[in-house]
């Protein structure tokens, strides 16, 4: 059903290409910049015969810091201006969710410390907790996870037992399974949102005045509806880093918390997911796309957000289930490196064509094009 695009050897088009770019596994390996990846860029951004600039977006199911942060980090790794709005990282695209949550109250999971909350507050949430500040206000939500350290309770919250949870947003890979994981079941299940608060359950308030009285295990059997919208931002279950063996990604968190979630309510959690190769991440890189080719100068002005006739667009990722499926889904070319996930063999989901690496990918571009 999403055969990929075919391009026969030698053929040649006038259109104007597009470039998307993966990051891990295409431009860097392993931490290390690839030199290929440099001159790859170097190319599109206009160091080639012609002068000539190629349009072109980063889209990675990476993340965990500001889309300006990543952009100045990839400037500087590969020697090229890289502007914030062609920098997709895996929660870009839940920016559109700052519209229905701007004032309500959100649950940010995963990334590095208060990281998570800064991506989400440059979005425009305004109310914003992590699974860590809620174990130092109360550590024996979890009382197996790490020590809270000096300074996580928070402050600028009301009363954490009393927030009326509206979402709970994945931005990154967990630092603490067990944590989250239990804190994300909490406000899941929780009637109003609230923490804790579950019919028969004693509030905090009172618990605090009366002295408190613990539920036993029976007590979860009345709580069998999910009560809060949850988000993941990157459906990665395996990702390469410098170790031997793939590493467990975002994607198997959800799947834990599918397991336990069901095991707990008897019904399947309800979620939605963004990143590579969802359909919403195409759809908003895709839009990113159209405003970086409208910056071109050679573009007819009657050239519209749904025309793509003037336009091809080459995707190079390392990863089948990711890059290749979501490119092949879109209609855009899909270029597989062996950089990366992929290296030899049959590949999982078959690209418009293998290459070597992403410098390859842009003469291959570049030849049919130029
Ligand atoms: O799974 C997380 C990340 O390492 C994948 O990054 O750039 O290959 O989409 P990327
Ligand atoms: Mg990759």
């Amino acid at each position: 059903a999403h055969a990929p695009t075919q391009i026969p050897p030698g053929s040649r088009t006038s259109k104007l290409p597009a470039l998307v770019f993966d990051i891990d596994g295409v431009l860097i390996q392993g931490g290390k910049v690839l030199p290929e990846a440099r001159r790859a860029l170097a190319v599109v951004n206009g160091d080639n015969p012609r002068n000539q600039y190629i349009p072109h977006l980063y889209l990675t199911n990476g993340g965990g810091v500001t889309e300006e942060a990543k952009a100045a980090e990839l400037a500087a790794k590969f020697g090229v201006p890289v502007r914030a709005d062609q920098t997709v990282l895996s929660h870009t695209p839940m920016q559109d969710l700052a519209m229905q949550f701007r004032d309500k109250w959100v649950l940010a999971v995963g990334a590095e410390g208060m990281n998570g909350k800064r991506v989400l507050e440059r979005y425009g949430f305004t109310k914003i907790v992590t699974p860590a500040e809620i174990h130092a206000w109360n550590p024996t939500i979890y009382p197996f996870g790490p020590t809270p350290q000096a300074g996580m309770v928070p402050t600028d919250i009301p009363d954490v037992t009393n927030i009326d949870f509206a979402a709970i947003l994945v931005l990154h890979d967990s630092r603490d399974w067990g944590t989250d994981l239990q804190i994300m079941v909490d406000v899941l299940r929780s009637p109003r949102g609230c923490l804790g608060d579950v019919p028969g359950a004693q509030s905090f308030a009172e618990q605090a005045k009366h002295g408190r009285r613990v539920m036993g295990p029976d007590a979860l059997d009345q709580i069998k509806t999910q009560h809060v919208p949850i988000y993941f931002s990157n459906p990665d279950f395996l990702w390469a880093n410098a170790f031997p063996m793939p590493r467990f990604g975002q994607g198997a968190l959800r799947t834990s918390l599918k397991a336990i979630w069901k095991e707990l309510v008897s019904q399947d959690l309800v979620y939605q997911s963004y990143g590579k190769p969802e359909y919403l991440t195409y759809a908003y890189a895709f839009r990113r796309l159209h405003k970086e080719i409208l910056r071109h100068p050679e573009l007819p002005a009657s050239l519209t957000n749904n025309d793509n006739e003037y336009f091809e667009v080459y995707a190079v990722g390392d990863n089948p289930h990711a890059d290749i499926l979501g490119a092949n889904r879109h209609g855009w070319h899909s270029l597989l490196v062996r950089t990366g996930v992929y290296q030899a063999g049959t590949p999982a989901v078959t690209p418009t064509a293998v290459v070597d690496h992403v410098e390859s990918a842009v003469q291959l571009v570049w030849d049919r094009h130029f």
